[in-house]
């Protein structure tokens, strides 16, 4: 896996530097700088501010906004819901799994994209209905997947 830049993440604690309970924020910045919050980047901040591991695990296992994996540029939720089933959505996942090479719940080695399965988004009209960071496209067919994911880069 990619090394980190840990003046990136030193710049970020610096920010911080002297502050009481500032761990969340500071957690919140190193996410959206990495998209994740890398292995290193905790042992850096547990370091440097005294604060155990284990308390920055548990801050970043709790909010949902942190993800201690690495997560794609973009992020693609297809809806497995029972009326997106019934309309076709397992072959569309099959469709993004085969073009991108990974399961669900994986991202692709290049960070582009971190593919999720997700339950009724509550426009099953719509069906079957896949996300990308937030951008929904309804009534998809296979052979829309390329198109759609030709739009992110
Ligand atoms: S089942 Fe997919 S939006 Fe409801």
């Amino acid at each position: 896996m990619e090394r980190i830049d840990l003046n990136r993440v030193d710049e970020i604690i610096d920010r911080y530097s002297g502050e009481e309970g500032v761990l969340i924020q500071l957690l919140l910045d190193l996410q959206s700088e990495f998209n994740w919050i890398p292995r290193e980047a905790i042992a850096r901040i547990s370091e440097r501010l005294h604060v155990p591991k284990s308390q920055i695990y548990r801050i970043a296992s709790f909010y949902k906004a942190m993800s201690l994996i690495p997560i794609g540029r973009h992020v693609i939720q297809v809806c497995l819901g029972t009326a997106c089933q019934v309309r076709g959505a397992p072959r569309i996942m099959s469709r993004i799994k085969e073009s991108l090479g990974i399961e669900e719940g994986e991202t692709t080695p290049d960070m582009r994209f971190t593919l999720r399965r997700v339950n009724c988004l509550g426009c099953c009209a719509m069906g079957p209905v896949v996300v990308v960071d937030g951008e929904y496209h309804g009534k998809v067919t296979p052979s829309d997947v390329k198109e759609i994911l030709e739009r992110y880069t």
